[in-house]
């Protein structure tokens, strides 16, 4: 009967007495990586789940991330400092998570979205490198890399700048990724600015392990006889084009799925235009002069011994930026199927602010990251131009870590906050501490904060960060397992002063 595939398949056990512990039920599904149990299932009785052998490798390879975390830093001098979890609501961008005061009726703390305040406040008091495995609870709409909880390497360091935190983040996945998972970075990872990742990838946070770079064609369209390409580009927006090489000979119906993918992202329609040995094939054809063509064909390259497919959008460059960003992860998806390379990349200098629903600027990031020297002129004038030493780490299209170079002075600050709408006063009553701190020699400071669920899906090559994490939520929210949340006796809710005004319908 030995079996050497098996962990126990070459043990032998001479039984002389037997005692029963405890009795097991037969489990609702098979406990194997094969099981085909639904989700639900599995969340319910998330214990047995557990024990499948991915899931027990997935939870020492978080155990193993933590420790080379703690590892690495504290041997650069860190050191880690727990911050609150009962903290005063500072909106960060998402929703919080409120905790009501029993010994203050009608006050409420915050659960922290992420320890951002007060790793900045302790670089006012003079701890010069800090880090925290941190818990952070945002209140948002779930998707495949979110949850309600998620744990990040919190890292925040005085007088630094990027080129500082880049290479000690990079020492740092370098370290993690060769120890943790056997796969050996490259370092250092390349740096893109913002404007530069939307227009060559549509995306903030591009995948490169395929190419399909975006290409502007805004030059060749103007004043075309091509109307509705040339009136976009009068308009302000753009024509760009992405050159597909696999897709000379693709069916009307193929191009017609691609067609309703970027409209689903806004765009009025996709032009196509195949080059191969049989010669140019284009519905557009007969609206482009032959120098529109040949100009088109020398942009991509593209050509009779170098066949390929240019698809191409028009409209408003948002739209055009998300509609190809759109097209190009649809036909890269099928380029990096069982591709389980590692490609990283720096897009620094995000945009401070973005148009708020209504009508003014809100934070793109948070409110904190140091806005460029060159464009502090035209914060007053100009928000949306306002760039800022603003950074995420990427890698595979997800993003990683996002970080800044912070404001440290009480002035400047104060004019950022005017920007999204928090008057002095304002300003002042939500935000004070910060600004009085800052008064007392804040120094020059900067950090990262690296999604450790999300780290450890990529390392793994996987899609969901619920495998990651011992007891996770459901996209609404809900553990299945133990049932939270739940109601409470009318006596605790007494306690706290507060009533519920209305219930779970479907209860
Ligand atoms: P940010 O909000 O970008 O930055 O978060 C940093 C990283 O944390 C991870 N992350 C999440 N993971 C799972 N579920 C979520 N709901 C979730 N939200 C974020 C991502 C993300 O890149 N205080 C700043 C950091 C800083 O500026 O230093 C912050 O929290 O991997």
């Amino acid at each position: 009967m030995v079996n050497s595939g098996m962990g126990t398949g070459e043990v032998e056990v001479e039984v002389s007495a037997a005692e029963v512990f405890n009795r097991s039920k037969v489990p609702p599904f098979n406990i194997t990586d094969k099981s085909q149990a639904s989700d639900e299932l599995r969340l319910k009785y998330r214990y047995l789940d557990l024990r499948r052998d991915s899931m027990q490798s997935n939870l020492r390879m978080r155990h193993d991330i933590a420790f080379k975390t703690r590892e690495f830093l504290s041997g650069e001098d860190f050191i880690e400092v727990e911050t609150p979890m009962l903290v005063r609501r500072t909106p960060e961008g998402a929703r919080d998570y409120i905790v009501p005061s029993r010994l203050q009726p009608g006050r409420f703390y915050a659960l922290p979205q992420s320890p951002q305040l007060y790793k900045q406040i302790l670089m006012v008091s003079g701890v010069d490198k800090y880090f925290q495995l941190a818990r952070c609870l945002r209140d948002e709409d779930l998707r495949a890399d979110r949850q309600p909880e998620h744990t990040q390497i919190d890292i925040e360091m005085s007088f630094i700048s990027e080129s500082d935190i880049f290479p000690l983040a990079e020492r740092l996945m370098k370290k993690i990724f060769s120890e943790v998972a056997g796969i050996e970075l490259e370092t250092p990872f390349p740096i893109i600015d913002y404007d530069e990742a939307m227009l060559k990838y549509g995306t903030d946070k591009p995948d490169l392990r395929f190419g399909l770079e975006i290409s502007e064609c805004s030059d060749i369209f103007r004043g075309s006889g091509f109307s509705a390409f040339a009136s976009a580009v009068e308009k302000g927006g753009a024509v760009r084009g992405i050159s597909w090489p696999g897709g000379t000979g693709q069916s009307k119906s193929q191009i017609k799925k691609l067609e309703k993918l970027v409209r689903g992202a806004g765009a009025g329609g996709l032009a196509t235009l195949s080059i191969d040995e049989n010669g140019v094939e284009s519905p557009i054809a007969k609206f482009l002069g032959e120098g529109e063509i040949s100009a088109l064909l020398e942009r991509f390259g593209a050509s009779a011994s170098s066949p390929s497919l240019i698809l191409l959008v028009a409209g408003e460059v948002a739209v055009v930026e998300k509609s190809l960003g759109t097209l190009r992860t649809h036909l890269g998806a099928e380029l990096v199927e069982g591709n389980s390379g590692m490609r990283f990349l720096w897009v620094n200098r995000f945009p401070l602010f973005v148009p708020s629903g209504s009508g003014g600027w809100e934070p793109a990031h948070h409110i904190f990251s140091m806005p460029l020297e060159a464009d502090i002129p035209r914060i007053d004038t100009d928000p949306g131009a306002v760039r800022g030493h603003l950074y995420d780490l990427v890698c595979n299209g997800t993003e990683l870590g996002s970080g800044s170079i912070r404001i440290h002075r009480r002035e400047l600050q104060e004019k950022l906050f005017g920007v999204i709408g928090i008057g002095q006063e304002e300003a002042e009553r939500k935000f004070g501490f910060l600004l009085e701190a800052f008064e007392y020699g804040a120094p020059p400071h900067g950090g990262i904060a690296i999604g450790v669920d999300r780290l450890a899906m990529i390392m793994a090559g996987e899609s969901s960060i619920r495998d990651f994490i011992a007891f996770p939520k459901t996209q609404s929210a809900t553990s299945l397992m133990e049932g939270a949340p739940s109601e409470i006796e009318e006596a605790i809710l007494e306690e706290l002063h507060i009533r519920v005004t209305e219930r779970n319908k479907r209860e």
